[in-house]
């Protein structure tokens, strides 16, 4: 098991079928618990039920019983978990914390958001019988709840996704909601129908300062199209978020094609959060199997400022645990036109490390290759962007709109990191203040990195690749 062809092997993905928005993220006496978007007897999207994994370490998984099935109010979409350690919702009925899901019921006609609640760590489950808690206001897109306990106001909030703009309420004890306030139906992107939100508190790296910051998955509209996670930082005061950014500001979390509907865990006193990693455009072609979609590597969360601005940042969570031994470790490579460096794979589980220190070069890439095909990561110094270009990365017929070339605004280029996982890429730039996040479906066995450079030389120092054992095994 979990070892078949463009199966993952240092990342999450469901032992078989279709799994899309990690859900009910929330961390419980040493567990992290994902919950997910599961088709449990097909490939294809379908009637949503809530899979159910647990891990205490955010790397090896261990796959559990299904935790939500669909019933006559309708299919169970994305939402979120909270433990309510004060039994506001009167829902406990054991020594545990009571462990309440928030979710989304999609009836035929009208979304809906309903509870259901376990008393035992997640292992079983009870729907409220008084759901749905918040009706339909005749809005036609209206879910992904995401709730947290708010300290100031001693109450709980749930953001929650209405077409084009995220709406707030408050609870006092998660069944009786009341509408706070809305934001964004004239801030940031607006591509495509807004999914997903999350309400957070990140501190900004070396100041005291905390900011809030509004996450909101958008499909399509991505810079590179589809589905794509764009986020606004500002301020919360327990009803109503307001944007420090002008209303055309957009924020892209993530720049790569396949990092979607990501969120944070609750109960956890640093945010990390996790994303599914493929793209509506062709998630439901993508050549895997028995299994389709994969969930990213877990990241924790901070805010930079950068270049005048508040920027999000994404450290992929510790991998050392799972190094297996290094190719490369600490080197020097200088790189001249026409002299490539290459470092020989003999795995494609890796993390690579690297800093960029001198620049002549008005572009370098970082290639991927088999004998006729590559992934490849481009640098362009002048143009000042980063390309992931995965035309020619292998099997690529499943969906026209697969093969691209993707790109991202760079200002500068001092440090990347990439970890690689059989059919995926996430590369964090200017340690995490700019991500991309890829698959690819390599089909030639052989593989090199090879780095290359145009009209001048690039010195890569303090480079470092160290193979990942497999999380299943
Ligand atoms: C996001 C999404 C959510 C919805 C779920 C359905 O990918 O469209 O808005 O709840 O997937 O599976």
């Amino acid at each position: 098991m979990y070892d078949e062809q463009f199966r993952p092997q240092v990342h999450f993905s469901p032992k078989e079928n279709w799994m899309n928005d990690p859900n009910g993220l929330v961390y419980y006496k040493g567990e992290y618990h994902l919950f997910y978007q599961h088709h449990p007897h097909s490939k294809i999207w379908g009637p949503m039920h809530w899979g159910h994994a647990v891990s205490k370490d955010l790397l090896h998984w261990e796959e559990l019983p299904i935790a939500l099935y669909p019933d006559e109010l309708g299919q169970i979409f994305s939402g979120s978990a909270v433990i309510d350690k004060h039994n506001t919702s009167g829902f406990k009925t054991r020594d545990e914390d009571v462990m309440v899901a928030i979710f989304t019921h999609h009836g035929e006609d009208n979304e809906k958001q309903s509870l259901a609640y376990s008393n035992d760590r997640g292992r079983t489950w009870t729907k409220y019988d008084g759901n749905p808690v918040i009706s339909n206001p005749g809005i036609k897109d209206f879910r992904d709840p995401k709730v947290f306990w708010h300290e100031e106001s001693e109450k709980w909030i749930m953001s929650l996704a209405c077409q084009d703009r995220i709406r707030f309420y408050e609870s006092p004890n998660l069944i009786e909601w009341e509408l706070l306030s809305e934001f964004g139906s004239e801030y940031g992107a607006h591509g495509g129908v807004w999914e997903c939100p999350d309400l957070i508190q990140l501190e900004v790296e070396g100041e005291s300062e905390k900011k809030w910051v509004l996450i909101v998955s958008i499909n399509p509209g991505g810079p590179n199209g589809g589905s794509v996670v764009q986020y606004f930082v500002g301020h919360f005061d327990g009803t109503t978020f307001t944007c420090d950014d002008t209303k055309d500001t957009v924020k892209w979390a993530d720049h790569g094609r396949d990092f979607y509907a990501a969120v944070t865990w609750s109960n956890l006193p640093e945010p990390v959060w996790i994303g599914w990693m493929s793209n509506w455009q062709y998630a439901n072609q993508v050549p895997t199997d028995p299994f389709r979609s994969v969930m990213s590597i877990p990241r924790k969360l901070g805010l930079r400022r950068e270049n005048g601005a508040l920027t999000l940042v994404q450290t992929p969570i510790d991998l050392s645990a799972i190094y297996k031994g290094s190719v490369v470790s600490n080197e020097e490579l200088t790189v001249v036109p026409g002299q490539p460096a290459r470092i020989e794979l003999s795995d494609l589980q890796a993390v690579l490390e690297a800093k960029v220190e001198k620049k002549t070069a008005s572009s370098f890439s970082m290639a991927l290759k088999g004998e006729n095909e590559q992934l490849q990561v481009v640098f362009d110094l002048v143009g000042q962007e980063v390309r992931v270009d995965r035309t020619h990365s292998g099997e690529v017929s499943f969906s026209e709109k697969f093969a691209s070339v993707d790109t991202m605004p760079l200002v500068e280029v001092k440090d990347f990191k990439v970890i690689l996982d059989g059919t995926s890429i996430e590369l964090f730039v200017n340690n995490g203040s700019s991500v991309m996040t890829e698959l690819f479906y390599p089909l030639e066995s052989i593989y090199v990195l090879e780095f290359s450079a145009a009209d001048g030389e690039v010195i890569l120092t303090d480079v470092s690749l160290q193979y990942l054992a497999s999380t299943w095994k």
